[in-house]
């Protein structure tokens, strides 16, 4: 298969509308070990602990080739009630209603980032979604159950141009707590380069980075790096962690955006390797103004 030609946009603006999936770690981890652990149990199996949920969701506003503005709206985090806050708060509730919003898009089934729908589909119901392929059944049954009545489009394995300078990748593997496929989006910024834009990154920064290298026509350079990293999700650190951060420096992204699962550990150990990764203001629950939190805009 030949190599994609993914043009550019003019612009990207990223709006952190939340990257707190929950509020309480250690209670998000009882609960899983509750109902048999991450690596055996299914996310619609465990008794979550009441008022302990939030969600990871950002905005995404980009200018294309010829001019027109793009709007997505990236994950719909976890809890319908603090989602309704969130989007109240960032005028999401606005675009939304407006028509403003061109596409939902998730990046997996996981629970911070997907059962928020009902918060969206109450200003629009017939949004398009566009969900990765390997979506659970009882998954798809939250989306219509959630009140969607417009387009599903799954999207297959591999890459897929959204529109020029605007691609998607599927990556089509098993992630825990029996969920499936994570995709990602590539955005090629006109006289900067690409830039990669995850949820949980589940299959690895390295990994994705790379993928851009050998399959993208034209590749320059890595202007920036959004969203979970999924590197010290639950601050664990030690030599599997330091390796994935020898490995990202060589890369020599420009721009490091990441928040939710990279681990603010994580964060501060690329600060101190002189690895530029930006602050954030540590507004409405986020916790660290090692990274970009809720409210925070980035511009690449
Ligand atoms: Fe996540
Ligand atoms: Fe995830």
């Amino acid at each position: 298969m030949g190599k994609m030609t993914l043009g550019t946009v003019r612009s990207l603006s990223v709006k952190c509308l939340s990257e707190l999936s929950w509020h309480d770690n250690a209670r998000m981890r009882l609960d899983v070990r509750e109902a048999g652990g991450l690596l055996t149990t299914d996310q619609f199996d465990v008794k979550w602990t009441p008022g302990n949920a939030a969600g990871v969701s950002t905005l995404l506003s980009m200018v294309d080739a010829e001019g027109r503005a793009r709007i997505l709206l990236m994950d719909v985090g976890w809890d319908v009630a603090y989602m309704d806050d969130v989007f109240r708060r960032e005028g999401v509730d606005r675009l939304l209603a407006d028509g403003k919003i061109d596409f939902v898009y998730i990046t997996h089934e996981h629970v911070d980032h997907f059962w928020g729908m009902p918060a969206v589909t109450k200003h629009r119901p017939d949004v398009k979604v566009v969900i990765p392929t390997g979506f659970s059944a009882r998954s798809k049954e939250l989306l219509k159950s959630s009140g969607h009545k417009g387009e599903v489009v799954e999207m297959a394995p591999g890459p897929h141009l959204l529109f020029p300078g605007c691609a998607s990748v599927t990556f089509d593997q098993p992630i825990f707590l029996k969920t499936h496929g994570e995709q990602v989006l590539y955005v090629n910024v006109e006289g900067k380069g690409i830039v990669t834009l995850t949820g949980c990154c589940h299959p690895g920064v390295l990994g994705l980075l790379e993928y851009a290298k050998e399959n993208f026509d034209g590749f320059s350079a890595f202007h920036g790096v959004y969203g979970g990293l999924h590197i010290s999700p639950f601050e664990e650190w030690g030599p599997p962690q330091e390796e994935v951060l020898d490995k990202l420096q060589a890369f020599n992204v420009r721009k490091f955006a990441c928040n939710h699962c990279t681990g603010e550990i994580a964060a501060r150990k690329m600060r101190e390797r002189g690895m530029p990764v930006a602050g954030g203001t540590a507004r409405h629950g986020s916790k660290s103004v090692l990274y970009p939190g809720n409210g925070d805009t980035i511009d690449f």
